[in-house]
């Protein structure tokens, strides 16, 4: 088994691509993995049942506080850092933009000068072979018309306090390959979906409100695209990326998958009504159109052929195959979606521009 021994950081390991990052790592390699996460209202503790003190440790720190995440490094000598924690709520950032500036740019700062002052001290061949991977986000791109795929090569135009955030963040990681030889990755990646995906989000809030017939409101006239990838292959491609991938390097991540959200929530009514038949008839009638979020980018969509052809990783899953899986584990585990209602959120509607205070 690849890692055996070997102590791996994942930050936002409680969230929900941190999440299946470290069941992927606890299922198929020998890590020991140490998740830092601020547990903010994104989180969740139960999304990683297989955990055991023999294998896994929670750090709940902030990513932002350099001196515990200094007291991390000495403690645990990581071999790797894979780095996914923020604030990643496009419509929770039009709302308060602050925290994304923390959590995205300052925090991701911060790990940076923890990550290169561990990696300096290291001794050969622990030094050779430590790898700083960070996840992040095709919204870095901005939009597309109708035609093309984002590319390594595509320009960055992001236009949402998210985006700007999270491409100020990549600009902080390849400055510190380029300047300081830190040995660093990034990846860029697609809408994911999939099973533990936070409540709050398109698929999982589709999928809960339509299992109680309840209206389905999509923003502006559903038109717009995104390029959906099933979490798990997500997983997978960044384990990859960080054994195998160039240092300096960045690879885009995507499935293929261009759906419109209208599409994505009609198949949500379709594979509902099959899985779990309402009383009042076929759930597309329950589909309404309501005010778009402002700056909504027509239609990404990924050119994920570096990461196939230089890795040989390939997505698993297709749209159809993914979202039927992920209807079946909303129904199967309505506890763990049900206890996070609970503890409530922002179910109302968000990021209509009206500047609060908080992200
Ligand atoms: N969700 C997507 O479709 C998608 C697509 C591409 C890239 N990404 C990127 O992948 C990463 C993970 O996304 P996600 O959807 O799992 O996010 P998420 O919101 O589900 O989880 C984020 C996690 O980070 C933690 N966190 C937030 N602020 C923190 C801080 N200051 N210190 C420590 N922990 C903190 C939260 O508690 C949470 O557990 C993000 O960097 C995001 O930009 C997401």
């Amino acid at each position: 088994m690849s890692h055996q021994g070997d102590a791996i950081f994942v930050t936002g390991g409680a969230g929900f691509i941190g999440s299946a990052v470290v069941r992927h790592l606890l299922d198929e390699t020998g890590a020991f993995v140490v998740n830092i996460d601020k547990l903010t209202y994104a989180s969740s503790l139960t999304s990683i049942p297989q955990a055991t003190p023999a294998r896994y440790v929670l750090a709940h720190e902030d990513v932002c506080n350099g001196q515990a995440l200094r007291a991390l490094f000495d403690r645990y000598q990581p071999a790797a850092v894979m780095h996914l924690a923020a604030e990643s709520h496009v419509d929770r950032s039009i709302d308060g933009p602050g925290e994304f500036i923390q959590t995205n740019v300052v925090g991701t700062f911060t790990l940076l000068q923890e990550a290169l002052r561990h990696f300096r001290r290291l001794p050969e061949p622990r030094r050779r072979s430590f790898r700083f991977l960070h996840v992040s986000t095709d919204e870095v791109f901005g939009s597309l018309g109708e035609h093309g795929l984002f590319t390594e090569a595509t320009a960055y135009a992001p236009n949402s306090p998210y985006s700007a955030s999270k491409a100020s963040s990549d600009h902080l990681v390849r400055a510190w390959v380029a300047t300081y030889g830190l040995p660093a990755l990034i990846t860029n990646c697609s809408n994911n979906y999939g099973p533990y995906h936070f409540p709050e989000k398109l698929i999982p809030h589709m999928i809960i409100r339509g299992l109680a017939e309840e209206s389905l409101p999509v923003y502006g006239d559903g038109r717009n695209v995104r390029d959906w990838l099933y979490v798990g292959d997500h997983a997978r491609a960044l384990r990859l990326v960080l054994e195998r991938g160039r240092v300096g390097e960045t690879y885009n991540v995507g499935g293929r998958n261009e759906r419109s959200n209208l599409d994505v929530v009609e198949q949500i009514c379709d594979a509902l009504d099959r899985l779990h038949p309402g009383h009042g008839g076929g759930r597309r009638r329950l589909i309404s159109f309501v005010a778009d979020r402002p700056g909504h980018d027509r239609r990404y969509a990924i050119d994920a052929s570096k990461l196939e052809g230089e890795l040989g990783w390939r997505a698993e899953e297709t749209f159809e195959t993914g979202l039927e899986k992920t209807v079946r584990w909303y129904l199967a585990n309505r506890t763990w979606w049900e206890a996070l209602l609970r503890k409530g959120y922002a179910a109302n509607r968000v990021g209509l521009g009206g500047m609060a205070a908080s992200g």
